[in-house]
């Protein structure tokens, strides 16, 4: 059922898991996605990204995610990811999305603000939730290029203080947060700053956000969820999923084939967000 973004995300919170977003760029991850889900009971977030546009138009996948979010057995919402632009958020918020994220990590904090507060204040009309983010989460340049940094820019995390005068301005009702992550494939495991996140959640009594989930350390997942993040952003392991799984079937199909390959995509898709759900530990929670 397309549920609240925002209920999702405090009942992880106030319940110590986080929900997996996966970003979802065709029928086949869609699919495999809800499946997953249904299947270990989770709630969980669909999302699109701007920079995945070109490829996945979000006129075309709006359709697909809200019809998949309405029909499934567990909460589901359906998200823009790093919309770039106040006139993104407003094209994604009349397609029917219930949540927007605007990122302004690469602005100065007082154009962040200001341009998140002007979002929010549409979103909210509409009952439509925000999440923001401060703090630049780099890129390593191998994945999907939902960051705005660089792999250089890993190290400026997201302040205290900066944060909870943030939040205070913008009133949005989830944080997104550097504190070492990047998005992409890494290319050594990073170690994320765990005390950061810590202060962070005890300053704020906001559900915080971690891009850039690929290649993190069970470890470190672990202790995000138990303290303070309520989502987990996960795009370019459905992406590597499916690439090992196609050349897998390639390598040994006698009959190689679309519909196959298909079922494969939606399988491997399935597969990923399973054991990322796992970790997450929302599975029951629905
Ligand atoms: P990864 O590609 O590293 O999983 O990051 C996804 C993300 O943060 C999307 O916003």
């Amino acid at each position: 059922m397309l549920t609240p973004f925002k209920e999702i995300l405090n009942t992880a919170k106030n319940g110590g898991y986080a929900v997996g977003a996966f970003n979802c760029l065709s029928l086949e991850n869609v699919m495999g996605v809800i499946q997953a889900a249904e299947e270990l009971r989770s709630p969980v977030i669909l999302q699109l990204a701007e920079v995945q546009f070109p490829y996945s138009p979000l006129e075309k996948m709006a359709g697909l995610f809200l019809e998949a979010a309405q029909k499934a057995t567990v909460p589901v919402a359906v998200h823009l990811d790093h919309g770039q632009s106040f006139e993104t958020c407003a094209r994604a918020i009349k397609l029917g999305f219930n949540s927007v994220m605007f990122d302004g990590a690469a602005l100065p904090f007082n154009e962040n603000v200001a341009i998140t507060r002007q979002v929010v204040q549409m979103a909210k009309a509409v009952n439509v939730d925000v999440e923001a983010e401060l703090g630049k989460v780099g890129d390593t340049g191998e994945g999907g290029g939902e960051g705005t940094g660089s792999a250089d820019t890993a190290d400026v995390f997201t302040d205290v203080e900066e944060s909870a005068r943030f939040l205070e301005l913008t009133c949005v009702d989830a944080l997104a947060i550097a504190i070492g992550n990047l998005h992409g494939k890494y290319v050594a495991t990073p170690r994320l700053n765990i005390q950061r996140l810590k202060e962070i959640a005890h300053r704020n009594n906001i559900p915080l956000v971690l891009h850039g989930g690929t290649g993190t350390s069970e470890e470190d997942f672990k202790s995000c969820v138990h303290n303070g993040i309520a989502k987990i952003n996960v795009a370019t392991a459905l992406q590597i999923a499916i690439t090992n799984k196609i050349q897998q079937y390639l390598a040994t199909a006698s009959k190689p084939n679309y519909i196959d390959m298909k079922w494969k995509m939606i399988e491997a898709t399935k597969e990923a967000v399973i054991s990322h759900m796992l970790l997450f530990e929302s599975d029951g929670k629905a």
